[in-house]
C-alpha cells in the first residue's frame, strides 16, 4: 500500500484578546490607534473582546453614567464591526472568574513589582485622594483577563507595555512554581496604528479624560463638532504641509490623514503643496467624519436596541465563563484548593 501523506492537522488559531474600559468615550485617538484593527485581528486569530468595567472602579464612577457607559463601549464594540457569533464579545464583569483569578494572582505577584508600575505611579499622582488598593492591583486584574483566556498574543499600545510584561512575569512565576498552567503571552505588534496627538498640545497624546474637549475628537462628535475641533488644531506658522522636525501639530494631522485615507506622508505632501493648513485641516476633517460616520451610524442602531445588547452580553459572558472557568479550576487545584464538586 502507498504510504499515504498523514494529513496535517489544521492549526489551530492563535487566540487574541484586548480589553477597553468604560470609563469615557472613546476618543478617535483609541478609534484609530486601536479598536480599528480590531476587526481585522478578529479575522485572523481567535478573538475575545471586553468592556473592562471592574478596571474602571479604580477611579470613582458616577452610577448612571457609569452604567450608560458599559453599553455604550459594548454597542461600540459591535459598531467597529466585532462579529459577536465570530469572537467572544463581553462584559468582564459578567465573568466572575476575573475577579477570583485576579485575587488568586495577587498572591504570587510582589508588592515591589507593582510599585514600579509607571501607570500606578502617575495615577496615584493625579488622583492623590483616592491611591486605592484596586489601583495599585490593576495589572493584576488585567494579567488575570489575559491568562483565563490563555491568550497568545495582546495587542497593546506604549502605555500598557509594562502591564503585559507583568503578565508574563506572572504566569512564568507560576508555571514554575507548579507546572505549565498558563500561556505567556506575546504583545501583538501588528500594522501599527496611528498615535493620535492632543489637537491642542501635539506632544501629548489624546486622551479623553483631559479637561479640554477641544483636545480630542469623541468618536460620536457631530460632524461640525469634529470639524470645528480639526480646525482649532495647533499648528505651526510655516503653512507648508510636510511630515518634519518641530512640526508636531501637523505631523499629528498628517498621521490621523493618512489613517484614514491610507495615503502616505509623501503623498499628502505632494497633494497639498503650495496650499493652506486652513484647506489641509478641512480635509482631514471630511476624512475624520467619513471614517466615523458608519461606525456611528451601526452605534446608533444597536445602542437603541436593548434586548439584543443583552443577547450579545449574555451570550458573550456564557462563552467566555467556560474557557475562563476551566482555567481558573486549574490554577486552584494546582494549588492545592478543594473544588466544589
Ligand atoms: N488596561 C487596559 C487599558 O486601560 C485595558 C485592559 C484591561 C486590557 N484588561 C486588559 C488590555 C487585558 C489588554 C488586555 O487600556
Amino acid at each position: 500500500m502507498a504510504n499515504e501523506p498523514i494529513p496535517a492537522a489544521p492549526e489551530r488559531k492563535k487566540r487574541i484578546l484586548s480589553c477597553i474600559q468604560p470609563s469615557g468615550i472613546p476618543t478617535l485617538g483609541n478609534y484609530l490607534g486601536a479598536l480599528k484593527n480590531w476587526k481585522k485581528l478578529a479575522d485572523e486569530f481567535d478573538g475575545a473582546f471586553a468592556v473592562a468595567d471592574l478596571h474602571a472602579i479604580t477611579v470613582r464612577q458616577d452610577p448612571a453614567t457609569f452604567r450608560k457607559q458599559i453599553n455604550q463601549v459594548l454597542a461600540l464594540l459591535l459598531a467597529i464591526g466585532l462579529d459577536p457569533e465570530q469572537s467572544i464579545v463581553f462584559i468582564q464583569s459578567h465573568v466572575p472568574a476575573h475577579a477570583q483569578l485576579a485575587w488568586v494572582l495577587n498572591c504570587y505577584t510582589q508588592f515591589g513589582e507593582m510599585s514600579r508600575m509607571t501607570q500606578f505611579k502617575d495615577k496615584s499622582a493625579a488622583h492623590a485622594d483616592n491611591v486605592n488598593v484596586g489601583l495599585f492591583a490593576y495589572p493584576v486584574l488585567m494579567a488575570a483577563d489575559i491568562l483565563l483566556y490563555q491568550a497568545d498574543l495582546v495587542p497593546v499600545g506604549a502605555d500598557q507595555k509594562q502591564h503585559l510584561e507583568i503578565a508574563r512575569d506572572i504566569a512564568n512565576r507560576f508555571n514554575t512554581v507548579y507546572s505549565p498552567t498558563f500561556t505567556v503571552p506575546e504583545p501583538y505588534i501588528g500594522k501599527q496604528g496611528a498615535r493620535v496627538m492632543s489637537l491642542q498640545n501635539p506632544a501629548k497624546k489624546m486622551s479623553k479624560s483631559d479637561p479640554n474637549p477641544k483636545s480630542y475628537v469623541s468618536v460620536f462628535d457631530e460632524p461640525a463638532v469634529i470639524a470645528k475641533k480639526i480646525k482649532s488644531a495647533v499648528t505651526d506658522c510655516e503653512g507648508a504641509v510636510y511630515y518634519g522636525d518641530g512640526k508636531d501639530g501637523i505631523n499629528n494631522l498628517m498621521g490621523i490623514y493618512s489613517c484614514c485615507t491610507g495615503l502616505s506622508y509623501d503623498q499628502i505632501a505632494h497633494d497639498f503643496a503650495g496650499k493652506g493648513y486652513g484647506e489641509f485641516k478641512a480635509a482631514v476633517a471630511d476624512a475624520v467624519v467619513e471614517e466615523l460616520r458608519p461606525v456611528k451610524e451601526r452605534f446608533d442602531r444597536i445602542i437603541n436596541d436593548k434586548s439584543y445588547l443583552e443577547d450579545v452580553a449574555a451570550r458573550g459572558a456564557a462563552r467566555a465563563s467556560r474557557i475562563a472557568n476551566r482555567t481558573l479550576q486549574k490554577a486552584m487545584k494546582k494549588i492545592g484548593f478543594v473544588l466544589p464538586k
